[in-house]
């Protein structure tokens, strides 16, 4: 079992971050969760049962002002964002949304969760499980931007790609986030490998 981070971004299936939590829990992983602002428009973070991880008790959902608590940084406070990477063995960014793609293929560190993917350790596994309407997921910067991050990590990354269906918006095509139970394979998966 593993100490999953679970980056959660400004998709409409960020919708499903409270179930995807639950049975990422279920499946016997510490789960800490690093959300960006746009995704909280999606859920609700008072709605994912906290259960303690190791010494953080409180804080399972992490926000980007959790960054900076105090007024001043003191020398020895924590810097929060090189802790999750030290704690996590799996960075798992579902739902993945295009702007968050094109940050992390371009090194772009302006929330937590893409200092976390910038400062990553590249010996340990990323998963992306992309969502975005389907001419997003179509247009050239999208390939450009997975080949990008499959070169930057070498190896040790896995996507679970994006499904067809009718999306959110009505538009029907490949785009929609993965189903959790192929989503929670991979996560499977990488730790046979281990
Ligand atoms: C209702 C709504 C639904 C959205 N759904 C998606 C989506 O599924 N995929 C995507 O790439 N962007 C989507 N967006 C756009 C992102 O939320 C937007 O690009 C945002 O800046 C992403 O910020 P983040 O990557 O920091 O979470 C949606 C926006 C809105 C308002």
């Amino acid at each position: 079992m593993a100490n999953v981070l679970l980056g959660v971004t400004g998709s409409v299936a960020a919708i499903y971050t409270p179930e995807l939590y639950r049975e990422l829990r279920n499946a016997g992983h510490a789960v800490q969760l690093v959300a960006t602002k746009s995704s909280l428009y999606f859920f609700d973070a008072a709605a994912i049962e906290a259960t303690p991880v190791g010494s953080r008790n409180k804080e399972i959902v992490i926000l980007d002002d959790d960054e900076w608590p105090n007024a001043h940084y003191q020398r020895g406070d924590p810097v929060l964002h090189i802790d999750l990477r030290r704690w996590a063995d799996v960075l798992l960014i579902a739902p993945c949304d295009a702007n968050t793609l094109a940050k992390l293929a371009l090194g772009i560190t302006d929330n937590c969760l893409t200092c976390v993917y910038r400062a990553w350790d590249a010996t340990r596994p990323v998963i992306l499980a992309p969502a975005m309407n389907t001419l997003m997921w179509e247009h050239p910067a999208t390939a450009r931007h997975l080949a990008q991050i499959t070169a930057d990590l070498r190896g040790s990354l896995r996507i679970a790609p994006p499904i067809s269906k009718t999306l959110a918006c009505d538009d029907i095509g490949v785009g929609a986030m993965a189903e959790r139970p192929a989503i929670l394979n991979v996560v499977a998966g990488l730790l046979q490998v281990k």
